[in-house]
């Protein structure tokens, strides 16, 4: 009951918002206050957004600015930024590792987020900026971010490694566009999404029924909006709540942590409460609801807008599928047991659908979940170095 009270306290009071202003620290800062080189670097996509990539060029602890560094781009997941990737500090958070491994690190943030919520040619105000989907990030924004990157290092592929939302980006990429596989040096998806037939989360038994099926009611007072923006109170409520042993922790786990539905045994809660200063980071109403509708259907494809607008834009009455076996990129797949959202039923599927994979590598820990991919203790032992080992063995290194 406490938790809902100062939930909607929390709403209630975002008018007030400016006067509670909080500082909030942004990925190149938070770099650099490691000690390493940083970036920051702006690419406008055909559709006139305006992405905002940060770099770690190099590692101070290397010295290696002279060196080869081939690039990798890192995608975050849905409501989050680039942040994701640094959190947990250069001991255990993946864009440093990979720095210290000498590589040139990019970190991507998709149209929509906070730090790229910029369209040359639409207000941010308009309904139009916000008329996007999970499918445009990965058809317009990744690989506007790819060919960015190519272009700037001088080298003809990229390593790509992706968190949820993160790796359905790169699954439609690679499907949509199959061109971009040939500038793919090696891709690793945390916790990949695609098919969420047997999703366990709470979202889906709420949500689902409601918004995942087309021309509902909830669908049309949804659609084109923006879905939690990030709100500088609110994010101030949550991070005082999430520190333990404070009353409010239960908002900080049950709330937050919803989203993960599988506990907090390996969270790092440091980690977590930097993470919350910039978290939820701003998405589309589209993306939530092509999710669940992804859930409604068992199938991965297209959003559904209703036959009669689907067949005006895809010339059938359903949306067409994502053809996973078009991936011909060397893709690494890491999944976990006690992911609510994107499990190992649904990873079984998705590995299923495609020609060749890499590698179907399950995370030997019963109680990881989703968001501990991005911020539990043990990331670095289960998954970033094993991500880190594979590129390795691309370069040769
Ligand atoms: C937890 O996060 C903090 C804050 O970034 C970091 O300093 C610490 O090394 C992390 N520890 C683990 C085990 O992830």
């Amino acid at each position: 009951m406490r938790v809902l009270f100062c939930l909607v306290l929390a709403f209630g009071l975002a008018a007030a918002d400016q006067y509670c202003l909080s500082e909030m620290t942004r990925s190149d800062e938070r770099i650099s206050k490691h000690g390493y080189p940083s970036e920051s670097h702006e690419v406008v996509t055909e559709d006139g957004y305006v992405l905002t990539l940060f770099r770690i060029p190099y590692s101070h602890k290397l010295g290696n600015q002279n060196a080869k560094r081939p690039p990798v781009l890192l995608q975050h997941g849905l409501f989050s930024n680039s942040d994701c990737w640094l959190t947990s500090g250069p001991d255990h958070s993946l864009a440093y590792l990979l720095a210290d491994a000498g590589y040139d690190v990019w970190l991507g943030n998709a149209r929509g987020n906070i730090y790229s919520r910029a369209n040359n040619l639409i207000s941010l105000n308009s309904p139009k900026f916000w008329h996007f989907d999970w499918h445009e990030i990965g058809t317009i924004d990744i690989a506007a971010m790819i060919d960015y990157i190519l272009e700037k290092t001088g080298f003809s592929k990229v390593h790509y490694a992706g968190h949820s939302q993160g790796t359905t980006v790169y699954l439609v990429l690679m499907s949509e566009r199959p061109e971009y596989n040939d500038k793919i040096a090696s891709g690793h998806l945390l916790a990949p999404c695609a098919f969420f037939e047997h999703g366990r989360s709470a979202i889906f038994r709420w949500l689902g029924p409601l918004v995942g099926t087309p021309g509902g009611i909830w669908n049309t007072v949804l659609v084109d909006t923006e879905l939690i923006p990030r709100n500088n109170l609110i994010n101030r409520v949550v991070d005082n709540s999430c520190g333990t042993g404070s009353p409010f922790d239960s908002i900080c786990k049950n709330g937050f942590l919803m989203f993960a539905n599988g506990g907090y045994q390996n969270t790092n809660i440091s980690s977590m409460q930097q993470m919350i200063e910039t978290h939820p980071a701003g998405s589309s109403s589209n993306q939530g609801i092509h999710y669940l509708q992804l859930w409604a259907s068992h199938e991965f494809r297209q959003y559904d807008w209703g036959t009669k607008k689907n067949r005006e834009l895809y010339g059938q009455e359903l949306p067409p599928d994502y053809d996973l076996s078009k991936i011909t990129a060397q893709t690494h797949s890491y999944s976990s047991q006690n992911d609510a959202l994107c499990g190992p039923k649904d990873v079984d599927t998705l590995v299923s659908k495609f020609v060749h994979l890499a590698e179907d590598h399950r995370v030997p820990w019963e109680s990881f979940n989703h968001l501990d991919f991005i911020v539990a203790k043990n990331m670095r032992e289960l998954v970033n170095d094993l991500v880190v080992e594979r590129i390795n063995k691309y370069e040769s290194r």
